[in-house]
C-alpha cells in the first residue's frame, strides 16, 4: 500500500506534467471567456505565447474564429458543455485551422472556469472515410437484402407444401411437417430480420427525450444485472420530426449490446445535446442534435470496429450481427448519421440528426 501524501504528491507531479505535454491543445478561460491558461500545444497551433493572450478575451484573439460566443455563455450560464466538431481559426496572416473543441464547465479554486480541449483535424480525411465506409455498408446491405429476398420466396412455397402434406398424413407422419414448417418458420424470421425495416418512417413533431424515457424504463425494468443508467439530457433542445418506434428501436439495438458487454459494475450514459458544424453523409449540417449512449465496458475489439455496421459482423457467439445495420438504416431514414468511438473502458454511440433549417436560426 502506499500512502496518501505519496500518492498525493505522484497525482500533482503528472497532472502537472501531462497537461505541458498533451498534444491536445487545452485552453482555460474565465467566466468572461477571458484566457487564463493555454497550454504548450495550444501555445503552438494558435502560434501565440501565454504571455501574449493572457486575460485577453478568447474569441478577439484571432483574425476570425467561427466557435460562437453565446454557446460559449450558454456554457457558463447552464453548466451544460458542449462539442463543434467545425471551428474555423483564421489568423493574421490569414493561416487557417480546423479544430474539434469541447467546451466543458470546471471549478478550480472555487471559481468557474470554462476548459477548452481543442484538436486539430484533417476534415477531408475524415470526411473520405465516412464516405467510404457508407459505401461499403450500402454494398454489403445490398448484397444480403438480394439474397434474403431470394430465399425469402421459395420459403414460403416450401411452408405452404408442408402444410398440405400435413392434411394428408397420420398423426405420426405429421412429426415431419411440423418440423419443417417450424424450421420455416424460424428462416422466414431470419431472412425478415436480413431484409431489414422496409416501411416508410411515420414522422411526428416530438421532444426525442420522451423517446428517450420511454427506452429507459423498459431498458431500467428488464435489467437483471446491476447496471447503473445516467441520464444528461439538454432540455433545450426543441421538439424534432421523428418516427418514436423507429428511433426507439435504434436505442433499444444499442443499449442491448451495451448491456451484453457490460459487467456487474456498468455504467450506461443516455446523453443529448445540440452538435454545431457536423457532417452527415457528406452534407454540412450547420445544427444538429446528438444523443450519446455511452457504456464503461471493454471496448469494441479493433478488428471490428470499422466493420460493426455492417450485416452479419458479430462479435458474440450467438449474435446474428444485424442490430447495428437495423439501427444504422433507421438512423438513415431520419437523414442522420450513427456513429461510433470505443476505446476499452469507454463506448460512445452516437445518432446525429440534423435540425430542420428553420431551428437553425
Ligand atoms: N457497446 C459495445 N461494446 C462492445 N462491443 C460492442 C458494443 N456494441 C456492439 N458491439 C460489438 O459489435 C457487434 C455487432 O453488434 P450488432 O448489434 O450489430 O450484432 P449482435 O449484437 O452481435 O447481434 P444481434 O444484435 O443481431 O443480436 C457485437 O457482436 C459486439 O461484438
Ligand atoms: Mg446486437
Amino acid at each position: 500500500m502506499h500512502n496518501s501524501t505519496q500518492l498525493k504528491d505522484i497525482r500533482k507531479y503528472y497532472q502537472q506534467q501531462l497537461v505541458s505535454q498533451l498534444g491536445t491543445a487545452v485552453v482555460v478561460l474565465n467566466s468572461r471567456l477571458e484566457i487564463k491558461y493555454l497550454n504548450p500545444a495550444a501555445e503552438a497551433i494558435f502560434n501565440k505565447s501565454l504571455n501574449r493572450l493572457l486575460n485577453k478575451p478568447f474569441v478577439d484573439s484571432f483574425l476570425h474564429c467561427s466557435l460562437q460566443i453565446e454557446r460559449l455563455e450558454q456554457v457558463v450560464r447552464t453548466g451544460q458543455d458542449f462539442t463543434d466538431s467545425d471551428v474555423i481559426i483564421e489568423f493574421i496572416d490569414n493561416a487557417r485551422i480546423s479544430l474539434e473543441v469541447s467546451a466543458t464547465v470546471i471549478r478550480i479554486d472555487g471559481k468557474t472556469r470554462v476548459l477548452l480541449e481543442c484538436k486539430q483535424i484533417d476534415k477531408q480525411k475524415q470526411i473520405n472515410t465516412e464516405m467510404f465506409q457508407e459505401q461499403q455498408w450500402q454494398a454489403a446491405r445490398d448484397l444480403i437484402r438480394g439474397l434474403a429476398h431470394e430465399i425469402k420466396n421459395p420459403l414460403g412455397g416450401l411452408r405452404g407444401a408442408a402444410q398440405l402434406l400435413d392434411r394428408e398424413l397420420n398423426e405420426e407422419q405429421r412429426e415431419f411437417t411440423s418440423l419443417i414448417i417450424a424450421q420455416a418458420d424460424r428462416l422466414t424470421n431470419l431472412v425478415d430480420r436480413l431484409l431489414g425495416p422496409n416501411q416508410l418512417p411515420n414522422l411526428s413533431l416530438m421532444n426525442i427525450h420522451q423517446v428517450l424515457e420511454t427506452v429507459y424504463r423498459l431498458k431500467k425494468l428488464d435489467n437483471a444485472k446491476n447496471i447503473q443508467f445516467v441520464r444528461d439530457y439538454d432540455p433545450s433542445i426543441p421538439d424534432i420530426l421523428i418516427d418514436p418506434e423507429k428511433l426507439q428501436q435504434t436505442l433499444l439495438n444499442i443499449i442491448g449490446n451495451a448491456l451484453q458487454v457490460l459487467n456487474e459494475q456498468g455504467k450506461i450514459t443516455l446523453k443529448t445535446r445540440i452538435a454545431t458544424n457536423q457532417t452527415i453523409n457528406g452534407e454540412k449540417v450547420k445544427l444538429a442534435i446528438k444523443i450519446s449512449i455511452i457504456d464503461n465496458g471493454p471496448g469494441i475489439p479493433p478488428a471490428l470496429q470499422d466493420k460493426i455496421f455492417y450485416p452479419m459482423v458479430s462479435g458474440r457467439a450467438n449474435g446474428t450481427g444485424l442490430g447495428l445495420s437495423i439501427a444504422q438504416t433507421l438512423v438513415h431514414q431520419h437523414q442522420g448519421k450513427l456513429a461510433c468511438h470505443s476505446y476499452p473502458g469507454r463506448t460512445e454511440f452516437s445518432i446525429i440528426l440534423p435540425l430542420p433549417k428553420r431551428s437553425n436560426q
